[in-house]
């Protein structure tokens, strides 16, 4: 099967819906079919469809209980955690995560709860769930909710049990970038009624709200080709894993490229490849990669977006003091990042001119 397409099937599902002239996801048949199929599938109790992820995080923090100015403990790699608790006027708190895995690191969860902690989300990164057992006792101990940010995670499996299903609320993207793309859209599964309740207040009002919402629907086009694809998504994670495998063959001999190491009893999906350039201990500079990466013509992003999520602007500016997580700001800029999607072909071509990019050096 070729990655990312579209067919006869996902022509057929527009026509029925567009035959049926409703496209507005309120009851909507082909919504309520994507949603029991993807719980279905996830092996969750209940899920919603919405418009996106970042969308989702914000029901799924208010579904928390939390207030304005109550705390969210984040991940400091990727913004989105920080922008869902900013949304809903939390405060992000940091959590560092850990050297190999780049994962959320349970523990410094004691450094940084507090009697306003209401909630923590965590990003299942790249593709790899963090440590569940270890988050997921901690917030029991707190009485804190677990949210997980899956948009990079469908199918990445934690002993047995998917992504998104491991804590309480999980949160899934479908734009156009991840492995399972309809555009724009997301999914959400959680297994209590209550917070399906109050996500569904925030995502849909047609006068009056009945709590601050937000009108974050999907529609019935996008849901109807949803149905298509989530046939397709397990097939589409298996060519990443593929074409990731090239990238760790293309490193494997190499000492100061560290791929993100896969946990036992983890399945990686690898939406992203991503490891840490450790050259300058070894005498070669973040710059004499780069240019060696030019030279032979390597797509590779070294560095991602330099600094951890509170040190960009739209997030410092909501921060009384900076936090400081060490290991974030030691992999921030040693990130080295490829997408994995497409043909797994080009992806063995980009591989081999990395493995001769480090050869060079
Ligand atoms: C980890 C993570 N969370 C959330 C999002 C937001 O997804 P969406 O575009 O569906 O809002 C993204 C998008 O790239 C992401 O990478």
């Amino acid at each position: 099967m070729k990655y990312h397409h579209f067919d006869e099937e996902d022509l057929q599902a527009c026509q029925r819906v567009l035959e049926r002239g409703q496209l507005c996801s309120i009851n909507g048949p082909e919504t309520q079919a994507f949603e029991a199929e993807f719980a279905a599938e996830m092996g969750a109790p209940l899920a919603m469809a919405i418009c996106n992820a970042m969308a989702g995080l914000h029901c799924a923090v208010v579904a928390s209980g939390a207030q304005f100015g109550d705390e969210v403990i984040v991940d400091p790699l990727v913004v989105f955690a920080s922008l869902g608790a900013l949304y809903h006027r939390c405060i992000p708190v940091y959590c560092d995560v850990d050297r190999e895995t780049h994962l959320m690191d349970p523990a410094k969860l004691p450094d940084v709860v507090t009697d306003r902690t209401r909630a923590i989300i965590v990003t299942q990164l790249w593709g790899m769930c963090a440590d569940m057992d270890a988050i997921n006792a901690f917030a029991r101990e707190h009485d804190l909710l677990v949210i997980e940010d899956c948009a990079h995670a469908i199918y990445a499996s934690y002993d047995g049990r998917y992504a998104g299903t491991l804590g309480d609320i999980g949160v899934y993207s479908f734009q156009q970038s991840k492995q399972m793309a309809l555009g724009d859209a997301g999914m959400t599964v959680m297994k209590s009624a209550e917070h399906r309740q109050i996500m569904e207040e925030m995502t849909t009002f047609g006068t009056v709200p009945a709590r601050l919402g937000w009108n974050y629907r999907i529609n019935e086009l996008v849901s109807a080709v949803g149905r298509v694809q989530l046939t397709r998504a397990r097939e589409y994670v298996r060519i990443c894993q593929e074409s990731a495998a090239h990238y760790n063959e293309a490193v494997a001999d190499c000492e100061w490229i560290v791929p993100q190491v896969a946990q036992e009893g983890r399945e990686h999906t690898y939406h992203i490849w991503a490891a840490v350039f450790e050259g300058e201990d070894y005498g070669i500079s973040r710059d004499q990669f780069s240019e060696a990466l030019s030279r032979h013509g390597v797509a590779l992003n070294v560095g991602y977006i330099g600094r951890p999520a509170y040190a960009q602007d739209c997030i410092a500016q909501f921060l009384d003091d900076e936090p400081h997580c060490e290991v974030a700001e030691y992999l921030m800029p040693r990130l080295l990042i490829s997408g994995t999607g497409g043909d797994p072909a080009q992806h063995a071509e980009n591989a081999e001119k990395l493995a001769a990019a480090i050869e060079s050096l």
